[in-house]
């Protein structure tokens, strides 16, 4: 049997990370892959929990090196729980944000440092990480705008401690984004999250084939 592979979706507010999440998943499925998709911080009960202290309350109820700090802590339960599990027994899985959030949130656009990201990627995780990274671009304006505006539910609407911090922080976030994925282009893809839905959805799947058909059922 073929090994299946992990791939994460990253980007600002609102860039429609999870629309193309199930979008991505179905044409797996239509492939014969087994999938699992999953979300950070959060997808495991402990992970969820933590989830609630990070995206609720005071924008400043935490400061930059405590949310990485809480974001590798879900993480770390995540990645022990659910996606090694799910790889080695063949499944695909699919991440709404992994550790690039948290280099663009905490270590880049947030006062973290860079440096202490990277330490704590590497305490935590060793050298685990995404076979491929898609990054969702947008401009931060029109992120936030779509973020704002989406048909939520109660539990969404209360989960806007991030979208409190301001436009300035989220142009930082998108700048951030573009540069890890110049940075990385052997696992990165950056993707145009301003063109439609459908076109999204197709260049995805183009990016996804090219870099993983040997894995493909
Ligand atoms: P979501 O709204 O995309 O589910 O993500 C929740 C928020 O958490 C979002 O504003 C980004 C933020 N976040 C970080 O700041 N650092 C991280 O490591 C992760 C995974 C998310």
């Amino acid at each position: 049997m073929r090994k299946g592979a992990f791939i994460s979706l990253e980007g600002g507010e609102g860039a429609g990370k999870s629309t193309q999440i199930e979008r991505l998943r179905r044409r797996l499925e239509a492939r014969g892959a087994q999938v699992i998709s999953t979300r950070e911080p959060g997808g495991t009960p402990e992970a969820e929990r933590i989830r609630t202290l990070l995206v609720t309350g005071d924008a400043e109820r935490w400061d930059a090196l405590t949310e990485a700090l809480l974001n590798y802590a879900a993480r770390r339960n995540l990645v022990e729980n659910l996606i090694k599990p799910s790889l080695e027994s063949g499944s695909w899985v699919l991440c709404d944000r992994f550790f690039d959030s948290t280099t663009a949130y905490q270590g880049l656009a947030g006062d973290a440092g860079p440096e202490n990201i990277k330490a704590l990627r590497q305490l935590v995780l060793g050298d685990f990480s995404p076979d491929l990274t898609l990054v969702l671009d947008l401009p931060a304006e029109e992120g936030l705008r779509r973020a704002g505006g989406r048909p939520n539910g109660q539990e969404r609407a209360s989960e806007d401690r991030y979208e409190k911090k301001g436009l300035e922080f989220h142009e930082r976030i998108r700048a951030a984004f573009r540069e890890i994925a110049e940075a990385e282009p052997q696992r990165c893809v950056l993707i145009d999250g301003a063109k439609s839905i459908d076109t999204v959805e197709t260049e995805i799947w183009a990016a996804v084939q090219e870099r993983l058909e040997d894995r493909m059922p």
